[in-house]
């Protein structure tokens, strides 16, 4: 196919593809091409250094704002997927786990459903970190109460990790890495402890960061280097089903 239809795959219009491949964006098997009508297979597209354009998977992280739903459709509000541009709307991505409606940062989006499994389940134990905002002041005890596991109806929470950053009268903040991720838990443990949350966001999955530069409803595809730590972290070697 023509690499402006290939590059127009990720997700551009055929015009934003064009532009990047004039910038000089748009590499063919690691070789910037300024020829949009050049034959190509997507697989030896790249874009800036992101993984291969058709490489089979896709996999995208996305800086969820407050009020999305983790969800790839719905009747009455947005969707993590519908932040996409159409064409990667109808690619066959899911999120890999939910974050509830108010909390905000990292979802990953990836058509590899092996992949979102092992990053699921407790099983494989992959960290998801958050940073926590809450009402009082943490302490020792609290990071004690979170490396014993927190008792909570149903169950016992794992052991987690809890990073004090700025703690206060009026209110802490502090990074929590748990490695399993049952409904609303983070919120359960915090309030648990005597301390309701006011806000959390998902700073990591496993290996991967959300990218700093990624403002709220932003997205971007990974570069092969994330994709291929998250397979990694999983034992999967990339693109393996
Ligand atoms: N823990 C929660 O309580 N909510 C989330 O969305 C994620 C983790």
């Amino acid at each position: 196919m023509r690499l402006d239809k290939a590059v127009a795959m990720t997700g551009l219009t055929r015009s934003e593809a064009r532009k990047a491949i004039v910038a000089g964006r748009v590499q063919v098997d690691g070789r910037p091409v300024r020829d949009g009508a050049m034959q190509v297979q997507p697989g030896q597209v790249t874009i800036d250094g992101s993984a291969p354009v058709e490489a089979g998977e896709l996999y995208i992280m996305v800086n969820k704002p407050a009020g999305v739903l983790t969800a790839t459709e719905d009747r009455r509000l947005p969707t993590v997927l519908e932040l996409l541009p159409p064409a990667l709307r109808r690619r066959g991505l899911g999120p890999v786990g939910r974050l509830d409606r108010d909390v905000t940062g990292l979802v990953l989006l990836t058509t590899d459903g092996q992949l979102a499994h092992r990053l699921i389940s407790p099983k494989w134990k992959a960290e998801k970190q958050y940073r926590a905002r809450c009402e009082g002041r943490l302490t020792a005890n609290e990071v004690e109460a979170f490396a014993q596991g927190i008792s909570l109806s149903d169950f016992t929470a794992r052991p987690a990790r809890l990073i004090l950053l700025e703690t206060g009268d009026e209110g802490s903040t502090a990074d929590v890495v748990l490695t399993e991720g049952k409904f609303h838990q983070v919120k359960r443990m915090f309030a648990a402890v005597g301390h309701p949350l006011v806000a959390l966001e998902r700073l990591r999955i496993g290996p991967l960061a959300l990218d700093p530069i990624l403002g709220p409803g932003q997205w971007r595809h990974l570069t092969e280097g994330e994709a291929d730590a998250l397979y990694k972290s999983c034992q999967m070697k990339s693109g393996e089903d």
